[in-house]
C-alpha cells in the first residue's frame, strides 16, 4: 500500500512536471537572467522572487528523487568515475532514442521544423550556463570551462558563435520558439539546467549535466545535420549542427579529463553530485525525445 508521504510525493511531482509549472520557471527564468536597470519595487518583488525560487527547488528535488540511488552506485574513484560517466553515453537514459535515426532518414520538412523548434524554446544556453557554472571553482577546472566557453564564443569571432549559429537556422527555416507552444518536458530541460548553473549548492550538479550534454550531443547533432541534409537546407544554415557533432567529441573529452577528473579526486562527495546532475539531465531529455515521437509519430 502507498504510504501518505508517497502519495504526497506523487501529487508534487504531478504538479511540477507539468504546463503550468514549467512554464511559469521558464517566463521567470527569462526575466531574472535579463539584463536590467534598477527598479524602485525591488522589495515588493523579493516575495514573487521568495515563491519561484522554492518552486525551482522542489522541481530540482524531484527530478534528483528520480537519481539518486543509481547516481549513489557510482565509483568516487576519479579514473572509475570518469569510465563510470562515459558509459552513461551508452546506457544513460534516453541513449539511442529512435527518434534519432527517424529524424535522419524520415522526417519532412514540416516534422524537422516541430522538432527545431520545441529545441529552440528548450534551448538554455551553453555559453551562460557555462559562465554561470565557473564562479568560484577551482583553478584547473575553471581553465576549462573557459576554453570551453571560448569556443561558444567563437574564439572571439562573431561568426563563429555558437548561439547566433543555431539562431541563423531558426531564422533560416523561420521557426518562431516560443514558451506557449513548446512542451513541458523540453521547458523542465531548459528551467532544470537554468536553475543547477545558477545555484551554487547545484554547483557539480551543474559540471556533471554540463559534461553529459557533451558526451551525448555528438550523436544526436549527426542526426539531426544528417536529417537537414536531406531535407535541402543549406551547408551554412545547419552549420550549428554539424559543428557539434565532431567538436562536441573533443569537448567532452577534455571535460572529463580536465573537469569532472580533478573535481572527484579533489573531493569524492563530488562524484554523487556530479552523477546526479548528469542523470537528471539525461532523464530531462529522455522525457522529452518521448513526448516528441508521442506528438511527430
Ligand atoms: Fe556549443
Ligand atoms: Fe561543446
Amino acid at each position: 500500500m502507498a504510504s501518505v508521504l508517497d502519495l504526497e510525493l506523487h501529487d508534487d511531482r504531478t504538479e511540477l512536471l507539468g504546463d503550468v509549472v514549467q512554464q511559469q520557471l521558464a517566463r521567470w527564468n527569462r526575466e531574472r537572467l535579463k539584463p536590467g536597470l534598477p527598479d524602485a519595487t525591488w522589495r515588493e518583488a523579493l516575495g514573487e522572487e521568495q515563491r519561484m525560487r522554492e518552486l525551482e527547488g522542489r522541481f530540482l528535488e524531484a527530478l534528483r528523487a528520480e537519481v539518486r540511488e543509481r547516481a549513489a552506485r557510482a565509483p568516487q574513484d576519479a579514473c572509475g568515475f570518469v569510465v563510470w560517466f562515459e558509459r552513461l553515453a551508452q546506457v544513460g537514459p534516453g541513449q539511442n532514442d529512435p527518434l534519432f535515426p527517424w529524424l535522419a532518414e524520415e522526417a519532412n520538412l514540416a516534422e524537422m521544423r516541430w522538432y527545431l523548434e520545441q529545441e529552440a524554446a528548450g534551448e538554455a544556453g551553453f555559453d551562460d550556463l557555462t559562465a554561470y557554472t565557473q564562479v568560484k571553482l577551482p583553478g584547473r577546472i575553471k581553465l576549462e570551462l573557459a576554453r570551453n566557453y571560448w569556443d561558444e564564443m567563437g574564439r572571439g569571432n562573431a561568426k563563429g558563435m555558437h548561439g547566433p549559429m543555431l539562431q541563423r537556422l531558426v531564422d533560416a527555416l523561420r521557426l518562431s520558439p516560443s514558451i506557449d507552444t513548446t512542451v513541458w518536458e523540453s521547458l523542465a530541460l531548459a528551467n532544470a539546467m537554468t536553475a543547477m548553473a545558477t545555484r551554487r549548492d547545484y554547483a557539480w550538479h551543474a559540471l556533471g549535466a554540463l559534461g553529459v550534454i557533451e558526451l551525448t550531443a555528438p550523436g544526436r547533432s549527426a542526426a539531426v545535420a544528417a536529417g537537414l541534409k536531406r531535407l535541402g537546407v543549406s551547408a551554412k544554415d545547419r552549420l550549428y549542427f554539424d559543428l557539434h557533432a565532431t567538436l562536441d567529441v573533443k569537448h567532452s573529452a577534455a571535460w572529463n579529463a580536465e573537469a569532472i577528473a580533478p573535481a572527484v579526486e579533489e573531493d569524492p562527495r563530488r562524484a554523487r553530485a556530479i552523477a546526479e546532475g548528469a542523470l537528471m539531465r539525461l532523464t530531462c531529455g529522455a522525457r522529452c525525445f518521448e513526448r516528441y515521437r508521442h506528438e511527430l509519430w
